[in-house]
């Protein structure tokens, strides 16, 4: 090709035009364009490439007659190498338009083309659209850069961007400022473990990353910035998830002088134009709200997926009268009797799959149910039950148990019975698992939002035998339930309800917020209640406390999970897809190896000792 291409030229742009934004307008344009081989065909003398930038695609057209050294380039050209072209944009012969992508109407016709930099060795995967066969995630993860050129990727990336950008815009004219708040820090009490970091220079001592921004939004309000904002990163050490990363994003907000109302309509505003700008939906506006108590009871969870029915039903106190002891007895300890009512269930759902072995039993089973009783409603209302149940029911109990349930004949009843907290569980998963299995959701695109208001303050550790925070103590209680006299403090709180909320989308928490405690002394008895006393409240918290005391203004806020935003304005099934560089179920970078050991070196400086023994090699042959 001899090179003599001017646009090689270094005084020259590399490019002129993007590969995907050329359209019938350019026809006769001279354009240079950079990108990747997309895909490589040989017609009968004439080389077709599809070169890709992250605008899209484009044709090029190698004709032997443009020069015998750029044809027998093109002919050894590898997908996935980095070229330039040069040439004229011309219009496809009519035949040859392909209306599934916007540059199908044009192609070039090369006169250079410069290889930029070929691909050596084997590529582990496709990444064209066309060749898209299923890749395993591990390989997908390891070769992350090849991944994202993907289309898929690459616009999920670009959505997360555009996300971001318009909640920027939003805030920005709404008067927030983003600051920045520190990552090597103190313990941010979100209920996960931290990641903790050894310091070199104060020797035996550490950092934790932050679980939120949460305490240092606060104190930026009690720093006058009355309006933050900011795109922060979040750490947490916790059991993962399709729907959890233990490094993630929020979009953290904090405001000051705003009560609960303005906070709501101000953040379903932004939300609202989040979805317009990403999706061109109007949602409507305001959101509807339930409380968590209302909530727990109909769906058995604070995060209900509102697109369909099959709601819980307390049938406790016909339970409690029936001769059978599973649900007696569950009543008799303090526990309850609940149900989901499968509509036509008796034909869509076998015997196998609701007895022990099959896939609806070992959900009841994931969620802790030691079994799953059912009732079959045959025609006439004649029931049809695992069999204690049923020879131990009088017409009575068996009436109200079709009238709670609002069966009719060809229903399936399905029913947790014990402690309150497994029921609600059993029941709120098999529902889960059974909208997907019945498709009961019919548009993926029905957006459900709701607020989930009225939270309790605190919730009941069994395990630690405390009292901890729902959400985190720095949650104002409600002052309906606590009042100003703080002789009562201690005996209201534990029952209180927090002036906090949840955003809930389609059965994914999105974001959650609450108005906060600005009084010192019931910020301490907050945290008294969870179990640290004075003492150890002041050395854990007395900056924070000291600073109330130094002119708080009332404030609240929110925190959005960016990544969750992303995975339900796309469609993904794993938060993963929305994330550059993710981490896998075992919290680990596949691509980096991270984490790695650290040296003996590096670990003496940091005044730190490994007790990690490496098992025996040879223990496990
Ligand atoms: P919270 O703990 O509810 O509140 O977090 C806010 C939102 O962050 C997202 N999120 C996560 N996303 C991915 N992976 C995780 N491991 C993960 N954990 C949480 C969720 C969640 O709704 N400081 C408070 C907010 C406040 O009170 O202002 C907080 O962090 O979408």
């Amino acid at each position: 090709m001899g090179n003599s291409f001017k646009a090689m030229n270094s005084s020259l742009p590399m490019r002129s035009n993007k590969c995907g934004e050329l359209r019938t307008s350019h026809i006769q344009s001279e354009v240079t364009l950079c990108g990747w081989v997309d895909r490589c065909r040989d017609h009968g003398g004439v080389i077709f490439i599809d070169l890709r930038d992250r605008s899209g695609t484009v044709q090029i057209t190698i004709d032997p007659d443009q020069g015998d050294e750029m044809f027998s380039t093109a002919e050894s050209l590898r997908t996935e190498s980095v070229i330039q072209i040069n040439g004229v944009v011309r219009a496809r012969p009519k035949e040859a338009i392909n209306s599934k992508i916007q540059t199908g109407e044009i192609e070039i016709l090369a006169k250079y083309l410069n290889v930029l930099n070929p691909v050596k060795g084997t590529l582990p995967f496709t990444v064209s659209v066309h060749d898209e066969e299923p890749i395993r995630e591990e390989i997908r993860l390891k070769h992350r850069y090849l991944d994202l050129r993907r289309e898929k990727m690459s616009k999920n990336i670009q959505i997360r961007h555009k996300l971001i950008r318009t909640a920027r815009r939003f805030l920005e004219a709404e008067g927030f400022i983003e600051v920045e708040t520190p990552i090597l820090t103190k313990s941010t009490p979100e209920g996960a473990r931290d990641y903790l970091l050894p310091s070199r220079v104060c020797e035996g001592q550490w950092f934790a990353l932050p679980q939120s921004p949460q305490i240092f939004k606060q104190l930026l309000m009690i720093g006058g910035i009355e309006k933050y904002y900011q795109i922060a990163r979040c750490f947490r050490d916790e059991d993962l998830r399709a729907d959890r990363q233990p490094e993630f994003t929020q979009l953290d907000i904090e405001m000051s002088f705003m009560n609960q109302e303005e906070i709501l309509e101000i953040n379903e505003k932004l939300i609202a134009s989040i979805w317009k700008q990403l999706k061109g939906v109007s949602l409507t506006l305001p959101f509807p709200r339930m409380t968590w108590m209302e909530a727990m009871n109909r769906y058995g969870t604070d995060r209900p997926d509102t697109r369909y029915n099959m709601e819980l039903k307390d049938i406790s106190e016909v339970a409690k009268t029936i001769r059978f002891k599973v649900f007696s007895g569950a009543v008799a300890s303090g526990g309850s009797v609940k149900c989901i009512n499968v509509k036509n269930g008796n034909d869509l759902i076998s015997n196998v799959r609701i007895k022990p072995g099959g896939d609806v039993f070992t959900e009841a089973q994931k969620a802790g149910a030691g079994g799953l009783a059912f009732i079959r409603v045959r025609e006439s209302l004649e029931i049809d039950t695992i069999g204690a149940i049923k020879s131990n029911l009088s017409d009575q109990q068996k009436e109200s148990i079709l009238r709670i349930t609002e069966a009719e004949p060809g229903d399936l009843l399905l029913f947790g019975a014990g402690e309150t907290t497994m029921v609600n569980k059993t029941l709120d998963r098999i529902r889960q698992f059974l909208a997907l299995e019945l498709n009961l959701i019919s548009d993926k695109e029905n957006w459900n939002f709701l607020w989930i208001i009225d939270f309790p303050m605190f919730e009941f550790n069994v395990e630690e035998n405390r009292l901890e925070a729902l959400h985190h103590p720095f949650c104002s209680p409600n002052p309906n339930d606590v009042g100003n006299d703080s002789k009562t403090w201690s005996s209201d709180l534990p029952k209180a309800r927090a002036q906090a909320y949840d955003l809930v989308l389609n059965g994914l928490e999105l974001g959650g917020g609450s108005i906060r405690i600005h009084n010192s002394e019931l910020q301490k008895a907050v945290l008294n209640t969870i179990g640290l006393p004075p003492e150890q409240a002041q050395k854990q918290f007395g900056f924070l406390t000291d600073a109330l005391d130094m002119g708080a203004p009332p404030h609240g806020g929110l925190a959005f999970g960016i990544d969750r935003i992303v995975m339900l304005l796309t469609g993904a099934e794993s938060i993963r897809e929305t994330i550059a560089f993710p981490k896998t179920q075992q919290a680990r970078c596949l691509m980096t190896q991270a984490p790695s050991k650290a040296s003996d070196k590096q670990l003496k400086e940091l005044h730190v000792q490994s007790t990690w023994i490496e098992p025996d090699e040879g223990s496990s042959k």
